[in-house]
């Protein structure tokens, strides 16, 4: 077994009131970001990014997140072009005033995000051998979601901004990245240094969509 080895009647890990703090900033201060620096990430904090996808639960235990480390200029131009056509598309479903604001929203870091992850979802691994999905198929897109919010807030405690792209079409990604054909498209990452950081979300202060808390009803 590994070093986090369960040893009964010890070995408990417990934290502090104080970690528990910071985990609570970290969630207040992190932000879908789409203005980055040009700064490199140095490759050890990649390899925390990395460990953190490691760490996530996922059904039946099957880590079903494929992920791509787009560095070929040409591959990260071919998003671009492809994020264009599909936010173009999208800001003709909006009508006057709600499609005036939509066109002055930016929507991805892609000029500018130093690092960025075509991230699949793998729709039928052997691993986990079907446990948990049998009823619920969605529930291996749910596992990549996951990995992907680890990554989120693990980059945030490394000072680093992620934004997830999804206007994007999910069949033309998978044809340009050419994967495996049980490979589903589940997000597009732009990762680095935010330009400013913010405790409020970018679509909270344009006024598209407020903040709305979440609601535990109770029966
Ligand atoms: C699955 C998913 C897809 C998203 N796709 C986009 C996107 O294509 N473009 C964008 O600007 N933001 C995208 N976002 C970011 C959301 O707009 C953002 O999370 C939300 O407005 C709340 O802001 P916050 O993340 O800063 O708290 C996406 C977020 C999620 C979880």
């Amino acid at each position: 077994m590994g070093k986090a080895e369960h040893r009964p009647g010890g070995g408990l890990m417990e934290f502090t009131p104080q970690q528990a703090a910071t985990l609570a900033e970290i969630m207040l201060w992190r932000r879908d970001v789409r203005h980055f620096l040009a700064d490199p990430v140095p490759e050890e904090v990649l390899e925390r990014l990395r460990l953190a996808m490691d760490h996530t639960p996922s059904v039946g235990n099957a880590r079903p997140w494929r992920v791509i480390r787009v560095e070929s200029p040409n591959l990260r131009a071919a998003v671009r072009a492809e994020f264009e056509r599909c936010n173009q598309n999208a800001a003709a479903s909006y009508e006057g005033e709600q499609a005036a604001a939509y066109t002055k929203l930016k929507l991805a870091g892609l000029d500018a995000a130093p690092v960025q992850l075509a991230v699949f979802t793998e729709t039928d691994p052997e691993a986990g051998h079907r446990l948990g999905r049998a009823t619920m198929e969605l529930t291996l897109q749910q596992s990549t979601a996951m990995a992907i919010f680890a990554l989120w807030l693990t980059a945030r405690a490394e000072n680093l901004g992620v934004g997830a792209v999804s206007i994007l079409e999910p069949r033309v990604m998978e044809r340009l990245f050419r994967v495996p054909e049980r490979w589903e498209f589940s997000a597009y990452l732009c990762i680095g240094k935010p330009a400013f950081t913010d405790d409020t979300p970018l679509l909270h202060r344009a006024e598209w969509q407020r903040n709305e808390e979440t609601v535990w009803e109770r029966r």
